[in-house]
């Protein structure tokens, strides 16, 4: 997650590079823009080390302004938070000015923002202040509320920054399937013909890593079994690395139990009858190979006596995609199939991009051409919508 951390003149500035590590022990990146009255509390220097990152501050700064501008700097953060906000900054926010940096992101953009207020009790019960809050919340932004207790100029009562754990709950995106173990079976798998040579697929492991990255964010354990991809897993996923077909359905066995099973891996559906000891040799005339069929992974993880409470396939398929991937949900016992026609479009395999027919037992659902991340997104929805209360 990506959080854009805008810290105006306040006392309380003081305590946002603590806010900036612990917001970093959760795996969130923080980009800090001051404002002028901030610097008086606290340094770029100190935020720049805590978050790795540069810091802004200067709307008429060439060299940020090129490098990051006040626009990207909002697109492409997840939330912004305010902190501390000060008196003048939110009313100068509620009144649409954007006389500095801080204020000309806020008003360009594209999300509104959590707010964490931080001023004199007095000015916190003045009716301009109440008026423009009342209107930033109208706006859409969240005003948190301030704590009551021993204000930096010795009075007492509501006004102080809320504390560090308020605001890292506010901006941490909702964790839905937290408490939900997710078992993802990814890549192609390999099936030795000799110690050098082996058949396999194409398969990337790009759609599979995706699923295990969104589900990990929503909150659920996440076991990762992996044919041979060359990806590192995602951060907070397990990774149990295979080979054959038969090492990922022992992984996945063990693995168990799982609330979630969800099978885009390539798996090969024969393997040489006997792998050769030694390399095999080319002696001139053809080779004829004896295969033998692989367990199917899918198959017996939806008939197994703890079979996840929820089952998904993948289907590729290269022709007739409907009606092969309705048959092949009906074979394979899943809950649900997602079907890519590899045939028309080859490049789904090892490609960024996946076009999804989706099917449970409601109607057929056509997803649009997507990156891999997109259809993991539209997935990950739909197994919190599943398991919601
Ligand atoms: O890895 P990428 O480059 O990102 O590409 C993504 C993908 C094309 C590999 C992915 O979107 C996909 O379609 N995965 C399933 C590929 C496949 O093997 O499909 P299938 O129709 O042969 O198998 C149907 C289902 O049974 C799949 O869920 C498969 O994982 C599973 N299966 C198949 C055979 C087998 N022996 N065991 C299985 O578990």
């Amino acid at each position: 997650m990506r959080l854009l951390l805008i810290i105006t003149g306040g006392i309380a500035a003081y305590k946002t590079p603590e806010l900036v590590r612990r917001l970093r022990e959760g795996g969130v990146d923080v980009t800090c823009v001051l404002t002028r009255a901030a610097k008086r509390f606290v340094t770029p220097l100190t935020l720049s080390a805590v978050s790795e990152q540069p810091v802004y501050s200067d709307l008429w700064d060439l060299k940020d302004e090129r490098e990051m501008g006040h626009i990207r700097l909002s697109r492409e953060a997840d939330a912004i938070l305010v902190a501390p906000a000060s008196a003048t900054f939110l009313a100068q926010m509620a009144g649409g000015l954007a006389p500095d940096l801080a204020s000309a992101i806020l008003l360009a953009a594209d999300k509104p923002a959590i707010l964490a207020p931080a001023m004199n009790h007095r000015m916190w019960r003045h009716p301009a202040t109440v008026r423009n809050l009342a209107s930033l919340r109208g706006d859409g932004h969240t005003v948190l509320e301030p704590d009551v207790g021993p204000m930096a100029c010795g009075e007492y009562g509501p006004g102080r920054m809320p504390d560090i754990p308020t605001l890292i709950a506010a901006v941490q995106p909702a964790r839905p399937l937290t408490g939900l173990h997710a078992l993802i079976t990814n890549g192609p798998t390999i099936e030795a013909l000799d110690p050098v040579r082996y058949l396999s697929n194409h398969s990337s492991g790009k759609q599979g890593w995706a699923i295990a990255k969104t589900l990990a964010a929503a909150g659920a354990q996440v076991t990762l079994v992996s044919g041979p991809t060359g990806l590192a897993p995602p951060p907070g996923v397990t990774q149990i690395d295979v080979l054959s077909a038969t090492d990922m359905l022992a992984a996945c066995t063990q693995a168990l139990p799982a609330h979630i099973l969800v099978c885009a891996a390539a798996v090969a559906d024969y393997a040489p009858a006997k792998v050769a000891a030694e390399k095999m040799k080319r002696d001139g005339g053809d080779l004829t190979l004896k295969l033998h069929p692989n367990p199917d992974i899918l198959k017996m993880l939806c008939a197994h006596d703890q079979r996840p409470r929820l089952t998904i396939g993948f289907a590729a398929e290269t022709g007739d995609l409907q009606a092969r991937a309705i048959d092949k949900r009906a074979a394979k016992g899943c809950d649900w199939l997602l079907a890519n026609d590899v045939g028309a479009r080859p490049e789904i395999f090892g490609g960024d991009q996946n076009q999804i027919l989706f099917l449970s037992d409601k109607k057929p659902e056509r997803w649009p051409l997507q990156s891999k991340a997109a259809v993991a997104h539209a997935l990950g929805q739909k197994i919190i919508d599943h398991f919601a209360p």
